[in-house]
């Protein structure tokens, strides 16, 4: 991040064979499944949303990523947007 840029907010932080990952400082992010249904994180102020489908704590990423070797598509293809 450049110095002339203030802290964000909010960080949202890929995880290239991992979860999308969270910083909620300020708990301006709230999360419900696509039916309306509040969901609620363990840790409102950093949490880690799963991408790899394992996990037993979903929406949430429970570390079971690195039991089955997830690679993200980008990651498994070679392929990165740019
Ligand atoms: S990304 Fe961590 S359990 Fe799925």
């Amino acid at each position: 991040m450049s110095q002339n840029q203030p802290d964000p907010k909010v960080k949202l932080t890929v995880a290239r064979k991992g979860p999308l990952r969270i910083a909620n400082p300020d708990g301006l992010i709230t999360i419900e499944w696509n039916d309306g249904e509040a969901v609620t994180p363990p840790n409102d102020k950093m949490f880690a949303l799963c991408r790899c489908g394992a996990s037993s704590n979903q929406p949430f990423c429970d570390g079971a990523h690195t039991k089955i070797g997830f690679e993200a598509a980008e990651e498994a293809t070679g392929q990165t947007e740019e």
